[in-house]
């Protein structure tokens, strides 16, 4: 058996946008700036022995600079260029598209815990199990970098390299040859693009190799195909991510367009946006989008306050803890005199040591990293830290390793604290306080929520697609760490972990891509669509009490537009029994639909659009996805209605029957034709028609309302559910 990981590593991601400093040059609108060039491939001519050659001939300035070639999934080449050359390439009949490189924003929200456990994490172990397939399969992660000498990047047992692998290990000082391996094929770093707009790296903090200085790299590679995940395939995870535009200008989308057309998975993380509407990232259609979800495992750390009352919260802090059976001294670090904002937030050099000494600190999230702030509170003598979520953080709570004893409260619970300090400060008899750390918790109801940073839909891009498309474990997840930063991720902590806690969606993406890496194993002819669609059509929206998912952000019941299709359920996946297809034909199908130029469409396609077939579908809802989504304008109609035609594969048993059930988002109709399916053998196409029909409802102009059903194809032995949701506009 041979299990092989690829990682492509984007060294260039940066977890703060203050990176690239603010110029105030009177030229700044002439300063380069690293481009991306797509050209036609085949319009080179003779007389240029590469393609190369061909795009440093088109660079004309002595001062723009040719960076990278890519050859790959699209062709053409990076670049450093000023505005004006950029344009001017721009007017080169070869050129498709010039865009500006993006800094990319890493989707994880730290929350590091020093555990020196040895196992790998509850929801990868479900994976390990499904793994007993022998074939050559790579993974691609495209993140911060890798810390090699990790035991989930063993190589004992694995068999040979595949012939078909054609990457390369970059080798450096700090990145020997031996550091990859039969496990690790390949590592390369790209920062050429992010030094030549930003400066040299500072290599005291990052590693000019495929070295992992962040620590997200190695994280999400070893959950994707860490020791004992086995066979990952071709299948690529994208844990960054920037803002939505459209797909022709979004280099993501447009690579990812490449890989998915060879018949490569790409998921990408959705982002830690939420859980705010429309903040869902990396939608294109031909992405499986990844929101997080939590697992049933906790780490209470309770705040026992002097007035009796048990307040909940969770942290992963393990050092020495408060003297058991002492109540200490509780204040708010924003009622301190002077700037009150800064110091409420536990900001650096905001605290003042006479008033915090000896006592736990109440600080408000935000701004500054929660670990720092109690660096902060450890630093002006506090002996303990209570993290208060803002309104916008709601009651979503995330365990941190703090450096000083601290737990999480969510937003609720900081307001009754803050109330106790100011009523105990009335009643002249100080208040005080403790935190009671209980450990791991286990089987914990409910599960699994709704992240609450988890990234919501709707789909800023194309809201007729429905976005995120599921959710897997982002919360509090254990995964290989690397020994140069220390699990709080503050550069002054020096504690060494093999393994750490995460948080944040590009944590669940992976698990996606290893679970999608099985699935393509399993059955190797299937495309990324169709893996994508095993994984929506048999997703579960309950949770492990028997109700709806919550929110963890509002305790309410979650929708559709927070976890998509619901959470993936890996062995259901295997078997779906039917799968909703696409191919890249369908794809430019959806995108002629979308209105995009020809033009734009050879921009992601690399091929000359044809969109007259396009005329037939009609609209971009009929791209045959495992999810319907419709968008009703209410201009002053009563009744609107929509279709969508779907055709589903038989993955199942050769004569199987399948029925419908339907359950219509409340107060509309939803007819589906015909309503039965019945198949003669595997692979064989049906296709049937989903008609809505809704009546107008009260809004108030330019708000909107969204209602949600499914339906339900079962022929006894499977369920292939397709969520339905309808947003209805009211028109400004
Ligand atoms: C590099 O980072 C270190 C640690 O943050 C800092 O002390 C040093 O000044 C930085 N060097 C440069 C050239 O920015
Ligand atoms: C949660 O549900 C309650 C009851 O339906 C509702 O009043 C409240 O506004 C909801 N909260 C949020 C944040 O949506
Ligand atoms: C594309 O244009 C047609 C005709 O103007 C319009 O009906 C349709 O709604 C547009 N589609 C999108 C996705 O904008
Ligand atoms: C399909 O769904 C129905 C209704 O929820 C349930 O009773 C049945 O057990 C499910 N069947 C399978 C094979 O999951």
């Amino acid at each position: 058996m041979s299990s092989l990981l690829l990682l492509f590593f984007l060294l260039c991601t940066t977890t703060s946008p203050s990176s690239s400093s603010p110029s105030t040059n009177k030229n700044e609108a002439e300063t380069p700036k690293t481009f991306i060039i797509k050209v036609q491939y085949d319009a080179k001519p003779s007389i240029f022995p590469t393609h190369k050659h061909w795009y440093e001939s088109s660079l004309s300035s002595a001062s723009a600079t040719l960076l990278h070639t890519y050859d790959t999934v699209f062709h053409g080449f990076s670049a450093k260029l000023t505005p004006s050359e950029a344009l001017r390439l721009k007017t080169l009949p070869h050129v498709l598209a010039v865009f500006s490189e993006q800094v990319r924003h890493l989707h994880t929200t730290r929350s590091p815990q020093f555990l020196g456990l040895k196992s790998s994490s509850d929801s990868a172990g479900l994976l390990l199990k499904e793994s007993d397939f022998g074939s050559d399969l790579v993974i691609g992660v495209i993140d911060t970098g890798v810390w090699p000498e990790r035991q989930s990047f063993n190589d004992r047992d694995l068999g040979p390299v595949p012939r078909k692998w054609k990457g390369q290990c970059v080798t450096t000082n700090d990145f020997p040859a031996t550091s990859c391996n039969r496990k690790l094929i390949g590592a390369r770093f790209f920062s050429q693009g992010y030094e030549s707009t930003n400066g040299k790296m500072n290599e005291t903090t990052e590693f000019r190799s495929p070295r992992d200085s962040d620590g997200h790299g190695t994280h999400t590679a070893s959950i994707a195909a860490g020791s004992a995940v086995s066979d990952g395939v071709d299948v690529v995870s994208l844990s960054v991510g920037g803002v939505v535009v459209p797909y022709f200008l979004d280099a993501i989308a447009i690579a990812a367009f490449g890989a998915s057309d060879h018949g490569v998975f790409v998921s990408a993380s959705a982002g830690n946006g939420g859980p705010g509407g429309l903040t869902v990232t990396n939608v294109a259609p031909w992405v499986t989008t990844v929101g997080a979800g939590t697992i049933d495992r906790d780490f209470p750390a309770d705040v026992h306050l002097g007035n009796g009352k048990i307040i909940p919260g969770v942290s992963v802090y393990s050092g020495p803890g408060l003297k058991k059976d002492q109540m200490y001294s509780l204040v708010y670090a924003g009622s301190e005199s002077g700037d009150g904002y800064s110091a409420s937030l536990c900001l650096e050099g905001s605290l003042d040591p006479a008033f915090v000494r000896g006592k736990i600190v109440v600080c408000d999230r935000g701004i500054n990293s929660r670990p720092a702030k109690g660096e902060v509170v450890k630093k002006a003598g506090g002996v303990g830290m209570i993290l208060a979520n803002g309104v916008f953080d709601g009651e979503g709570l995330v365990a941190d390793c703090h450096v000083l004893p601290a737990t999480s409260v969510g937003a609720a619970s900081g307001d009754e604290i803050r109330k106790y300090i100011m009523s105990a400060e009335k009643s002249k008899s100080p208040a005080t306080a403790t935190i009671v750390f209980k450990g791991t918790r286990v089987n914990v109801r409910p599960a699994p929520v709704v992240a609450s940073f988890s990234a919501r839909g709707p789909n800023p891009e194309t809201p007729e697609i429905l976005k995120p498309d599921v959710i897997a474990p982002g919360l509090n997840i254990l995964a290989a760490w690397p020994d140069k930063v220390g699990p709080s991720g503050i550069p002054t902590d020096k504690r060494k972990t093999e393994f750490n806690i995460l948080s944040g969606t590009s944590m669940a993406c992976p698990h996606v891509s290893g679970l999608a890496a099985l699935l393509k194993a399993a059955h190797p002819d299937w495309s990324p669509a169709a893996i994508r669609s095993a994984l929506m059509t048999t997703a579960y929206t309950v949770d492990n009490r028997g109700e709806t998912m919550i929110d963890e952000s509002t305790g309410n019941t979650s929708t559709a537009l927070d976890f998509g299709a619901g959470h993936v359920h890996p062995q259901k996946a295997m078997n779906p029994g039917l799968i909703y297809d696409l191919t890249s034909y369908d794809y430019v199908n959806f995108l002629c639909n979308s209105n995009y130029t020809v033009n734009n469409i050879q921009v992601i396609t690399r091929r000359k659009a044809d969109c007259s077939g396009a005329t037939r579908a009609g609209h971009v809802g009929n791209l045959n996805y495992p999810s319907l989504s419709a968008v009703f304008q209410q201009y002053g109609k009563h009744k609107m209605s929509t279709h969508f035609i779907r055709t589903v594969t038989n993955v199942g048993d050769p004569n199987s029957a399948y029925k419908v059930t339907i359950r219509p988002p409340s107060g509309m109709t939803v007819t589906v034709q015909p309503e039965k399916l019945v198949f003669r053998r595997v692979g064989q196409k049906l296709n049937f028609l989903v008609r809505v029909e809704a009546t107008a409802v009260k809004l108030s102009p330019g708000s909107s309302s969204m209602k949600s059903g499914k339906i339900v194809w079962s022929d006894g032995k499977h369920n292939v559910t397709s969520p339905i949701v309808v947003t209805m506009q009211q028109p400004l």
